[in-house]
């Protein structure tokens, strides 16, 4: 990894990268590719990611997280998904899609209950917006949540939910006002043990396979009105200003996974010899390695401007949606590029399981989908750029 001439990072910042990296190396790497295989949840290893400080690396101290900045969120979960991109978005769903929303919205008793299980590692959180008719449209959900007394009852499908089969605690968005389209989206809190809520089939992926994914399904589920989160009608926008949060750590997955393919690739390049000389001496080689340093770098600085947007809009208010965005379709667009030469310039041997390679190939491809497709990122930036809709 190369340090960034723009951006020299504090001591602090070093200290947290290289304590993830010892961490990721030493008790994360030497097992990825045996959970990839057996789709196994790594909860051994999260809950001790839990114990240093990882889940809620943004979360004040008072409620059981780190107390840090988001440049210190995203070296520590580079380095994690360097070494394996399912901890990686287990740890950034934690932090991002869930942690951080509560932070952002909830009560001082909300904060209290849902996020200190989480930041302490105790516990696992989720997001669950997507269901299966609605996934980019995101406002054109159709699961219903109603005011009964002192319960909201609700009712419908969701799916893709990232760590759905082992969460603790789920912020969960419903209709409550359906003919006010996205004005009339809630967000609630739900506990996975809330009567008339069972989770679905676990999905059987491409990549990411030791992230557990399932849909979740809501049969008169009950759960108390103190459990709304934010106000009635305030779910869309919560839901978006959450998922700006979780696309630079997306994006920060990405730059991992790269980083990771990208090193076995350099390494190969020098080794191994063809023709009588080394691969990366061929310039069908070397221009690889070239254009893959550069990609990582350029997304390097794209997610650090996203972070150091992320600690601005904290302090100023505001948005970073575009800076986030960019982070993201750059960065995941980059992971793929990367991880398919990676696989090309290790020939058989990065077709082949006995090295990590091709996890890397099939893990990359997740972040051009989830928390919002490249294509919606471009839609976010030109709509930005443009004012047009
Ligand atoms: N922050 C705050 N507010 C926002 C916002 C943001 N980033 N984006 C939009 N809003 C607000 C708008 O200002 C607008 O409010 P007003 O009406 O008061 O002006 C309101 O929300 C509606 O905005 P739009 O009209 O732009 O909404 P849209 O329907 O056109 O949708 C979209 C915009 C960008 C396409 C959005 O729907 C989107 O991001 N879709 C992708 C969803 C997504 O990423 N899903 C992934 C789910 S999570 C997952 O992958 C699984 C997992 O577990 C990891």
């Amino acid at each position: 990894m190369t340090e960034l001439a723009i951006y020299p990072l504090s001591n602090e910042h070093k200290m947290i990268r290289d304590a993830a990296r010892d961490f990721a190396q030493n008790e994360i790497a030497p097992i990825a590719a045996e959970f990839d295989e057996s789709g196994e949840f790594p909860l051994a290893t999260i809950r001790k990611m839990g114990g240093m400080g990882y889940m809620g690396i943004e979360v004040p101290e008072k409620y059981g997280g780190s107390g840090m900045d988001t440049l210190a969120y995203v070296l520590a979960l580079e380095e994690i998904c360097k070494a394996d991109a399912s901890h990686g978005v287990i740890m950034s769903v934690n932090n991002s899609l869930y942690c951080h929303g509560i932070m952002k919205f909830g009560t001082e008793e909300q904060k209290k209950k849902f996020v200190t299980p989480i930041a302490t590692g105790k516990a696992i959180g989720a997001y669950s917006l997507t269901e299966p008719q609605s996934g980019s449209d995101a406002g054109t959900m159709k699961s219903r949540a109603v005011l009964e007394g002192d319960n909201y009852i609700l009712n419908g499908r969701k799916s893709w939910v990232t760590s759905g089969p082992v969460a603790d605690y789920f912020v969960v968005f419903m209709m409550t006002s359906p003919d006010k389209k996205q004005k009339g989206v809630s967000a609630f809190m739900v506990e996975a043990n809330a009567p008339g809520l069972t989770r679905g089939k676990k999905e059987p992926k491409l990549g990411i396979r030791a992230s557990a994914t399932s849909e979740l399904i809501f049969d008169d589920c009950r759960i108390p009105k103190e459990n709304l989160l934010g106000r009635e009608g305030e779910g869309f926008k919560i839901a978006m200003t959450v998922l700006d949060a979780g696309r630079i750590g997306i994006a920060t997955q990405a730059l991992g996974i790269a980083e990771a393919a990208y090193e076995a690739a350099r390494q190969y390049s020098v080794e191994r010899e063809a023709f009588g000389k080394p691969i990366g001496s061929f310039q069908g080689t070397g221009f690889k390695i070239a254009d893959m340093k550069t990609r990582i770098e350029a997304s390097r600085l794209l997610i650090y401007n996203a972070a150091l947007a992320k600690t601005q809009s904290k302090e100023k208010g505001g948005r970073y949606s575009l800076e986030a965005s960019m982070a993201k379709l750059f960065a995941s667009e980059t992971a793929m590029y990367v991880t398919h030469q990676a696989v090309q310039i290790h020939g058989g041997m990065g077709y082949s399981k006995e090295l990590p390679v091709e996890r890397y190939f099939r893990d990359a491809k997740i972040t051009e989908i989830y928390e919002g497709t490249s294509e919606i990122q471009r839609l976010v930036i030109s709509r930005s750029e443009m004012g047009l809709k």
